[in-house]
């Protein structure tokens, strides 16, 4: 469960999330839509442990993420968030099995059979040893998908993932993130500017100037 209370974020004189409150239930898929810089990413990241808000809390799972210190938000990050990104973000000079295998190798696991099985599951069995620029894009937001849902995490945030591929790609792309997700139950919070994909998720919030308009 994650629950955002009174949730304030500035970037310098800048008020980019004003008073978001939020409850997101365990296994929920969750579609945030805006217009550009209404403050999606903004929220994502802060979800994410990846930056500090100026007021409110993050409850997850009981606990107040805002309060950690570095050290405690690397381990939630490490362990309980995997995070899809727009243009994939993965390592160029790792090859596909290395890329996938990196959150293990970051939380002190090595599993090699886990790294295939993850693989397989993505439709990518027998492209291990490629880099990310020999394989197409949609390629590449499989092994980012294999890469967020190998350590198992509870929470997987994904920032406009279909956003740099073409629509077919782009409702693979969501096909599989959603069948994967409910197959282990995972929290999704998806951003995205487009309606046919926000429809995968059991509801649409929208955000506007920082704050929650409909729900
Ligand atoms: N690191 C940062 N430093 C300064 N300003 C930032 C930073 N990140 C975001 N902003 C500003 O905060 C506002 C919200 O940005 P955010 O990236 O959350 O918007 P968004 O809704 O994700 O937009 P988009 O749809 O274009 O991705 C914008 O005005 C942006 O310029
Ligand atoms: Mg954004």
């Amino acid at each position: 469960m994650i629950e955002i209370k009174d949730l304030v974020k500035f970037y310098g004189a800048q008020l980019v999330l004003k008073d978001i409150n939020l409850k997101i239930p365990d296994g929920k898929f969750l579609s945030i839509m805006g217009s550009s810089g209404s403050g999606k990413s903004t929220l994502l990241n802060l979800i994410g442990g990846m930056d500090f808000p100026d007021k409110g809390s993050i409850v997850v799972d009981g606990e107040d993420i805002t309060k950690f210190n570095d050290d405690k938000l690397t381990k939630y990050r490490r362990k309980k968030i995997g995070f899809i990104f727009q243009f994939f973000n993965l390592l160029p000079n790792l090859t596909v099995f290395e890329n996938v295998q990196m959150p293990l190798l970051l939380n002190g696991q090595i599993n090699k059979s886990k790294v295939y099985e993850y693989i397989e599951k993505v439709g990518l069995k027998g492209k291990e040893k490629a880099y990310p620029h020999q394989i197409s894009g949609g390629q590449q937001q499989r092994v980012a998908i294999a890469r967020a849902l190998i350590h198992d995490p509870e929470i997987i945030l994904a920032d406009e993932p279909t956003g740099s591929l073409d629509s077919k790609t782009g409702e693979e792309i969501m096909e599989l993130i959603s069948s994967l997700a409910e197959e282990s139950n995972k929290t999704v919070i998806l951003v995205t500017h487009e309606d046919y994909i926000a429809k995968y998720a059991e509801e649409i919030i929208k955000i506007k100037d920082g704050m929650i308009i409909s729900e």
